[in-house]
């Protein structure tokens, strides 16, 4: 089963957003960030000729596992959407943060052992719809605060988080994907969110070469 963009809205504030205060805490920062996700989902969905309620929906839900816990809000998003019967729904929370459903196109650190061990599984047994890749890339463009690009968010990732064994794999296969999908919309995909800034669009370039430059240092730590 699965539910309209505007059901998934209502689902994704409930119990965390209910009033404007609530839009301001920094803890409910993530809920912003999958609002963004969510409108640029479905923006690229209704250019692609695929179902843009259904991609914005999904935007929505994909991080609603960090209502109830923020380590492990992959398993927690997937549980808590089975358990309202939204089964067409729930991969989402699973797929989001690997590339064309595959374990080791991840960002960000080595797995906890009780993810890797659910999620596995899952993906290896679903291969990736447009859907899964569409809300995979939006989650690399779309902070709490709107939207960026991929270049600049993902050399934030690395900065942050450091740089593995993986990482390089990760950016190019992130870069391939993109491609992909703007080959299928026929237009670039930053033209589709002008809100995009412009210092950050300046950036490109010069990002992608500093993300290329910290990914062909050795890994920090191992995946
Ligand atoms: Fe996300």
């Amino acid at each position: 089963m699965r539910i309209t963009a505007s059901e998934a809205y209502q689902l994704l504030l409930k119990d965390v957003v209910c009033s404007v205060e609530d839009w301001n805490r920094p803890e409910n920062r993530w809920v912003k960030h999958c609002v963004y996700v969510g409108e640029a989902a479905g923006r690229i969905a209704e250019c692609l000729g695929v179902d843009s309620d259904f991609a914005k929906a999904l935007g929505y839900v994909h991080d609603i596992g960090r209502k109830v816990s923020h380590p492990r809000h992959v398993i927690e998003g997937y549980s808590y959407l089975m358990k309202l019967g939204l089964d067409e729904m729930a991969g989402s929370c699973l797929t989001h943060s690997f590339i064309d459903n595959d374990i080791h196109l991840t960002a960000g650190g080595p797995l906890r052992t009780d993810t890797e061990a659910f999620v596995a599984p899952y993906l290896n047994s679903h291969p990736a719809t447009i859907y899964d890749n569409i809300v995979q890339l939006c989650d690399l463009f779309c902070l709490e605060t709107g939207f960026t690009t991929i270049e600049k968010r993902m050399l934030d990732i690395s900065l942050r988080k450091g740089v593995y064994d993986n990482s390089k794999d990760h950016f190019e296969h992130v870069l391939k994907l993109k491609k992909r999908i703007e080959d299928e919309m026929g237009c670039s995909l930053y033209s589709l969110f002008p809100e995009i800034p412009e210092n950050d669009r300046n950036q490109i370039k010069d990002n992608r070469q500093k993300l290329m430059l910290l990914l062909e240092k050795p890994p920090v730590k191992t995946k």
